[in-house]
């Protein structure tokens, strides 16, 4: 039910919020329609407000903004101008066109008070607003009156929009100067904050409507008592009797709920249980020798440099299994060892082995299960996942995080081929919602033959890339026993693509921000 189908009737308080906000014929923030209003806020969005609301005529939503407040300096600068002002100023006081540096620099500290660095500050900013030049032909520094006019610069143009004491939100500044707000964060005069501002905006209906077609109420009945009835008086108050709309929801109440991020990963722990993997998990801090040197990567393999990988400075070396399986990779790396393959051919170092990193793969945890599942000489099949966080020193962007999440997984089992590692790849997205799934030829130290795994996004209308896969090479599992015909099948997905597409966020970083206003609507 609506409430169309009355007439509208509204308490003479509430009516006068309308005609304003009509007259207005603005978006409000609350706050300022309560103080332009002369109106308690409380009583202005729980009465006039929620009433206006629940009858179509104004609608309130709350959204999360950031905004700048002048710190000190910059206070300071809005009252006595920018330093660049205070100095030009300065420098044409008396209608001077020409002065020498060091001179002007001498009056400045002592009539503006400034130190060096912001005579300098100013000095820059005075040429680069081209009010000012400066030369050295005549062997000093002198500075010449470029532009007596010396007009507004942007950065002072935005410093206007300001007010002494309450903040400026960041979209309320124009498109042109936002890349002032920049110079302004640079030059440390602001800070941010963040907040919620609620806006209260008249509906079309609202708007349109005509208070002539409004019911006035001057009193609202809230209930007939059972005086009114014995005394008849109720028959008088009909008309006033305070209008209860049935259809109306209920409040809504924000209650605490797991992180999107989470409700996926445990969405993805579900279907791979349900495929009969078990869960493990494994140190964030690693040693080389797990996260590549038991994965056949070579020790001048340029992924371990340090712009991809964060070492530890401290402590900077962790422990190595027994001598035994260190020497197995020595020989495998150095010369092929038992396992047929030649190797790399080089001197292969344990104290290299031996450094300590952040994990850049959770395939370092997969191979650390499966030299425990070759070592115990565990009954096969063995299946296995780790849905975990890595780390690799990249610039954050878009689409990329320096501190990221991993889905690995391994099979271990007699015969198992290539067409099991498609299924096995191909099932679990078909459970996760993708339908397409392709597999192309990849490369990878660790496996042969390597594939890459791509799913197409119908939502997007385009094939993603998700992650890599292959099946472990001899060189990865005979030196823990694991051999023919025992294979071992194993991917690296992303988790954050995946995540992206379930909870249709562009913007990686949007996953782990978690903007409220966001973390309260979203759905999966
Ligand atoms: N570790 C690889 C990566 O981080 C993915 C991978 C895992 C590839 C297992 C093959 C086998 O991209």
């Amino acid at each position: 039910m609506t409430p169309t189908s009355q007439k509208i009737a509204l308490k003479t308080e509430y009516m006068d919020v309308l005609k304003e906000l009509q007259k207005l014929n603005k978006p409000m923030e609350a706050w300022d329609l309560s103080k332009h209003l002369n109106l308690g806020y409380e009583k202005l969005m729980s009465g006039a407000v929620y009433t206006l609301e629940q009858n179509g005529l104004a609608t309130f939503s709350e959204s999360e903004v950031i905004s700048l407040k002048l710190n000190k300096e910059g206070l300071s600068y809005y009252e006595k101008g920018l330093p660049e002002r205070q100095l030009f100023k300065l420098f044409v006081k008396d209608g001077r066109k020409e002065v020498n540096l060091d001179e002007l620099a001498a009056e400045a500290a002592k009539i503006l008070g400034f130190k060096k660095n912001i005579f300098f500050i100013a000095l820059t900013n005075m040429k680069k607003n081209k009010w000012v030049v400066t030369s050295d032909a005549a062997g000093t520094n002198q500075i010449f009156i470029y532009s007596e006019a010396a007009e507004e610069s942007s950065l002072e143009h935005l410093l206007k929009l300001f007010t002494k004491d309450s903040p400026l939100s960041l979209s309320s500044i124009p498109k042109e100067l936002q890349n002032e707000v920049k110079t302004l964060t640079k030059r440390k005069m602001v800070s941010r904050e963040k907040g919620t501002v609620r806006i209260v905006q008249l509906t079309e209906k609202g708007l349109k409507i005509k208070i002539s077609e409004i019911e006035e109420v001057q009193e609202e009945v809230l209930r007939i008592t059972s005086d009114m009835l014995k005394s008849g008086e109720w028959k008088e108050k009909l008309a006033n009797l305070k209008h209860y709309e049935v259809g109306i929801e209920g409040p809504r109440f924000q209650v605490g709920k797991l992180h999107p991020m989470t409700i996926v990963k445990n969405q993805i722990r579900e279907v791979f249980f349900s495929m009969g993997f078990q869960e493990i998990r494994g140190p964030i801090v690693e040693t080389a020798f797990y996260n590549f040197d038991s994965l056949y990567q070579p020790q001048g393999h340029p992924a371990r440099e340090m712009h991809d990988t964060f070492y530890l400075k401290k402590p900077n070396k962790g422990i190595l299994p027994k001598k035994e399986y260190v020497s197995q990779i020595k020989n495998i790396h150095e010369n092929g060892g038992d396992t047929g393959s030649t190797g790399w051919g080089y001197d292969w170092s344990e104290d290299i082995a031996k450094k300590l990193l952040l994990r850049t793969h959770t395939t370092a945890t997969t191979i650390r299960h499966l030299a425990k599942v070759g070592l115990e000489n565990q009954k096969l099949p063995v299946k296995v996942f780790c849905i975990d966080r890595v780390f690799r020193n990249e610039k954050v962007d878009r689409t990329h995080l320096a501190e990221f999440q991993q889905i690995d997984g391994i099979v271990i089992a007699e015969d198992v081929s290539l067409s099991d590692l498609i299924g096995q790849i191909t099932e679990f997205y078909r459970r996760m919602g993708f339908k397409k799934v392709i597999t192309r030829p990849g490369f990878f130290p660790y496996t042969e033959p390597s594939m890459e795994v791509s799913v197409y996004s119908e939502e997007l209308g385009a094939w993603l890339e998700m992650g890599g896969s292959g099946i472990f090479r001899p060189e990865v599992t005979y030196a823990w026993g694991i051999k023919h015909p025992v294979r071992v099948l194993a991917w690296g997905l992303g988790l954050e693509r995946l995540a992206m597409l379930k909870l249709k966020r562009e913007d990686i970083r949007d996953l782990y921000q978690s903007n409220i206003s966001w973390l309260r609507e979203v759905s999966y």
